[in-house]
């Protein structure tokens, strides 16, 4: 397995431009099974949740071919209705085929996706929004049957949480069904609007986006269409933090500025000095030791993004004064925080809060990459520490950043992969 091998305090400085965002593609990817039709998604980021995704729709029987940054999908040619628990479970959002599936095929057969670090992953608001749609669940040995004997039937949906991933379902659902749907208490996250745009470039009629409630006029049937994805908005977060806790400076390209407003809030409470250019060029330059973050807790969008808390936790941990961190998302998302407490970092949990009392400098350690964010979180740590970190399970991080360390390299951190060696060959 790989490994991150960095050594702290080389400060970064240099231009990155932003990979397209993983939360969209992987939504967009599966959803043109909906069309049965061929589409180019454009600007998909190089990661192996994607190829993950890829590998599901050449099950389906789609023809995939990846050039450079953009994959075509031929989903004339699906032919299957059923993932198998193997594939499901390769990649935990893998629960976003439901919809797709129902849309073109009628029939959806697939294991529950189950846990993963950072929490229990329900998929009850998924299941229930389906059955809302006159979708018939069943469970048997392990899978999930799912039929819409009928056709999928439009219908008043409320969702009890803003789920993105079955708020991201039913849109994908409802598109085909027979009369409008209207969801409420829907997710408002970029990625969903980055969805719809695809959707309805494909024929279908989605109103609301980016609102708390959906309207979709459900239509015949879907065509395909070309889409680019938008920028990551949360590996935007991941090289700021990464500039700021060096004291260095990033001009970061291709960034969505509308969709980090409270992130660039955190990021300037902690002392980040950002200029904005236009809607899509950002610079941050750090001058002095960054400031304590007085309260930051993750909220659905467009509160402060969950998957942003660990790498501002990794900040926090070498700022000044005391910083109060509330995960509201997750039940089990601080996983990162044994691992920055071997290297040093002041943090006590109590429940969803972490207390972070900021010291001058972490020292290096062998740590773990539990999970995709906690890893990137790690490797920002490393970055400000005293001498060598070595962060595991670069695996994890693999899943949502493309190229991390050639980028960090580029940028002036004295970072290198490495496969480690297994536990035999470190004992001879
Ligand atoms: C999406 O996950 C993202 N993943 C996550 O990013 C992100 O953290 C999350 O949204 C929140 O923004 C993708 O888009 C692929 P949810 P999703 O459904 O759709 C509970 C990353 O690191 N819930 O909004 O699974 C759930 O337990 C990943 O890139 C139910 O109870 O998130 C959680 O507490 C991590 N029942 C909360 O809702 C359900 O049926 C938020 O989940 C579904 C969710």
């Amino acid at each position: 397995m790989a490994a991150f091998v960095v050594q702290g305090g080389k400060r970064l400085e240099g231009e990155h431009t932003l990979q397209g965002a993983k939360n969209s593609a992987l939504p967009i990817l599966a959803a043109t099974v909906a069309t049965k039709s061929v589409c180019v998604i454009r600007h998909c980021p190089r990661l192996t949740d994607v190829d993950a995704t890829l590998r599901i729709l050449r099950h389906l029987g789609c023809a995939v071919h990846r050039e450079g940054s953009d994959v075509t999908v031929d989903a004339s040619t699906l032919c299957e209705d059923t993932i198998p628990a193997a594939l499901m479970r390769e990649m935990r959002s893998s629960i976003i085929f439901l919809g797709p599936l129902l849309s073109a095929t009628g029939r959806a057969v697939l294991t529950a996706p189950g846990g993963c670090e950072i929490g229990l992953r329900p998929i009850d608001l998924h299941l229930e929004a389906m059955e809302a749609l006159g979708v018939e669940v069943k469970a048997q040995g392990g899978a999930l049957r799912c039929s819409a004997g009928k056709g999928l039937r439009g219908a008043r949906v409320s969702l009890s949480f803003p789920s993105v991933g079955a708020t991201e379902n039913l849109m994908i659902a409802a598109a085909t069904a027979q009369g409008i749907t209207v969801l409420t208490n829907a997710a408002r996250e970029p990625e969903i609007y980055d969805l719809a745009a695809f959707l309805n470039r494909c024929g279908a009629r989605i109103h609301g986006a980016g609102e708390g409630v959906l309207v979709i006029e459900g239509v015949e049937r879907l065509h395909g269409a070309a889409h680019r994805v938008i920028p990551d908005r949360i590996a935007a977060v991941t090289f700021l933090g990464a500039a700021a806790i060096t004291g260095g400076e990033l001009l970061l390209q291709n960034v969505s500025l509308e969709h980090m407003d409270a992130a660039l809030s955190v990021l300037e409470q902690g002392g980040c000095r950002l200029r904005r250019f236009g809607k899509d060029r950002l610079e941050l330059k750090m001058s002095a030791r960054l400031r304590h973050f007085p309260t930051v807790r993750t909220m659905p969008y467009p509160g402060f993004p969950t998957d942003a808390q660990a790498a501002v936790m990794a900040l926090a941990c070498v700022a000044q004064g005391t910083s109060i961190i509330t995960e509201t998302i997750f039940e089990n998302r601080f996983k990162h925080v044994n691992e920055l407490v071997r290297m040093g970092a002041h943090i006590r949990v109590e429940g969803r809060v972490a207390v972070v009392e900021g010291i001058r400098r972490l020292r290096g350690a062998a740590v773990d990459a539990c999970d995709l964010r906690a890893g990137a979180a790690l490797v920002v740590a490393g970055l400000a520490a005293e001498g060598e970190t070595v962060v595991s399970g670069a695996r994890h991080v693999d899943r949502g950043c493309e190229r991390l360390e050639e980028d960090l390299a580029r940028l002036g951190a004295s970072i290198r992969r490495e496969e480690e060696k297994d536990e035999r060959q470190k004992e001879t």
